[in-house]
């Protein structure tokens, strides 16, 4: 009867391996803080070197002036985070990942999205946000929910308030401001 014996043995072990690593938990992670962060957001469909490219759309979901992004169109990602509006304002970070136009009336987006920031105390960290954007419905102060984050922002949750600075409707360029709260360790 060795063999199960030890088998036994490896449970036990790895169940105590595991009660270790869940009590270190709350030390490794340290007290909770508050990040307060404001930047713009440039979503660039247009030009030679656009920053979000058509990957996907629905039959028959033709774009038109009045709906550049119809109901099914997905995107890929890498918009440029300013401090400023204008677009040559210093660049802070990127958002990079895809939304979908979600919404099948009013012009709604899902997002999934990591914005990682490439300046000042928190380059190189990243929080995700994976919310509903509604564009069209709260042009002002829509809010989008923080799911996680990376690095300095590590276990974060939080919100983004979200206001369109500029949407060009026939070519679907938007520069948008967010306020981002997030808690994190
Ligand atoms: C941000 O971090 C990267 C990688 O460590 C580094 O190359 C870059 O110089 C840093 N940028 C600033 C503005 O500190
Ligand atoms: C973001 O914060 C700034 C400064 O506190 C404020 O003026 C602006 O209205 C806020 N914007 C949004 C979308 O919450």
């Amino acid at each position: 009867m060795r063999s199960p014996s030890l088998l036994l043995l490896a449970i036990l072990l790895g169940a105590a391996v595991s009660l270790q690593s869940a009590a270190d938990t709350p030390e490794l992670l340290g007290a909770e803080k508050t990040t307060r962060l404001r930047f713009f957001l440039h979503d660039t469909l247009s030009g030679k070197d656009p920053s979000a490219v058509l990957v996907a759309r629905g039959e028959g979901r033709t774009p038109k002036p009045e709906d550049p992004v119809p109901f099914s169109s997905l995107y890929a990602t890498d918009d440029l985070l300013t401090e400023g509006p204008e677009p040559g304002s210093k660049v802070v970070g990127n958002a990079q990942g895809l939304y979908i136009s979600s919404g099948r009336g009013k012009l709604s987006l899902v997002l999934g999205m990591d914005f990682e920031l490439t300046d000042g105390p928190f380059n190189g960290s990243a929080f995700v946000i994976y919310s509903r954007n509604t564009v069209v419905t709260h042009p002002v102060g829509r809010e989008l929910a923080i799911v996680g984050g990376r690095g300095k922002f590590r276990m974060a949750r939080g919100y983004a308030l979200l206001r369109t600075h500029v949407l060009d409707n026939n070519n679907g360029d938007a520069i948008i401001e967010y306020n981002v709260t997030l808690h994190h360790h």
